[in-house]
């Protein structure tokens, strides 16, 4: 699968993950075979302002390739500022975020506000593509509401407006994680727009990508939630058939390079409660890791959890 110049390594992809989509977890999807990695969505505005805590969320291994970068915005002027300023000339790929619920962000007309006002959604995608050779792709959900399903409009607007790719989450605003994603809009949309469209909502594994693929005829398939605690999903590797304690090695490895002690602690112990969920007495240790301050002791009880 190609998305303008770039190839992706296969069809299936890492839908961005907000306090997950760490470099750590995406270096170690991307190694094991991830087709693109995206970074969780980082505020433009923070960008432009140089803000830390958004600047943080661009740091990425040399082995995350090809990679994404996502951003969320209002504001086609700042879009095209961060970019003008190289600000995103890391990544292969700039996404744009047109599908968060978030209260805090539809708020302020951003994620899947822009649902409500395609000519606002439409102006920050000319305002991206006009800006940089880099292929641009929007990633948004099916509508705002079930009286609102727009995806096959905005997916032909994303077109017209230069996207060079689609990810359709087959969920509306007003349903954030509820229900069961909708694959039959997903399947309208691949019929009606040239671009590739990716199809995303509820894909536990690639078996069950493939077949989606058949079915809905998209392009490719981003997983999220089915790859939490579970990196090796890109590889068809079953849990037992991997060094789990070595892939986790190498997360805490990766994110100390970047971060703080602090701040590796907590981004591990969201993964960590994700990597043990289905080993036995997950809820006991789960409580242990998230209770304790100390980096060495939750080692050690990971170590005694996975030895073989
Ligand atoms: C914890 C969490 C954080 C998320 N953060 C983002 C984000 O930053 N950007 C985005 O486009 N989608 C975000 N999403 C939505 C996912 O990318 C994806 O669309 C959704 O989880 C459905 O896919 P899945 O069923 O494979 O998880 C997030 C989802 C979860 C569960």
């Amino acid at each position: 699968m190609k998305i303008k110049n770039v190839e992706l390594k296969s069809s299936y992809t890492l839908a961005p993950m907000a306090g997950f989509s760490d470099c750590g977890f995406r270096s170690l999807c991307s190694e094991f075979g991830c087709g693109l990695t995206t970074t969780e969505m980082v505020s433009a505005r923070g960008l432009l302002y140089d803000g830390e805590g958004s600047f943080s969320l661009l740091n990425y291994e040399k082995n995350e390739s090809p990679r994404a970068v996502q951003i969320f915005s209002n504001e086609p002027e700042v879009v095209a500022e961060i970019i003008k300023q190289g600000k995103l000339k890391n990544f292969d790929i700039i996404d744009i975020n047109m599908g968060c619920p978030m209260p805090k962000i539809v708020k302020e007309g951003m994620g899947s506000a822009l649902l409500l006002d395609p000519k606002l959604a439409e102006k920050i995608i000319k305002s991206a593509c006009n800006n940089t050779s880099q292929p641009v792709t929007v990633k948004f959900r099916i509508g705002y509401d079930k009286n609102n399903i727009i995806a096959t409009d905005f997916a032909k607007m994303c077109e017209d407006s230069g996207a060079s790719a689609i990810t359709v989450h087959g969920r509306t605003k007003t349903q954030a994680y509820e229900g069961r994603a909708n694959w039959d809009v997903i399947g309208d949309v691949s019929s009606a727009v040239k671009i590739p469209v990716i199809g995303n909502g509820d894909v536990l594994s690639l078996d069950e990508a493939e077949q989606k693929i058949k079915t809905y005829g998209c392009c490719g398939i981003a997983i999220g939630r089915g790859a939490l605690g579970r990196p090796w999903i890109f590889s068809n590797k079953k849990t037992d058939e991997v060094d789990v304690l070595k892939v986790i090695k190498k997360h805490f490895a990766i994110l100390e390079k970047y971060y703080s002690e602090r701040l590796v602690l907590l981004h591990m112990r969201k993964h960590l409660a994700c990597y043990i969920k289905d080993v036995k007495k997950a809820k006991i240790i789960r409580h242990k890791i998230v209770t304790s301050q100390d980096k060495q002791e939750i080692f050690n009880l990971i170590c005694e959890v996975f030895k073989k």
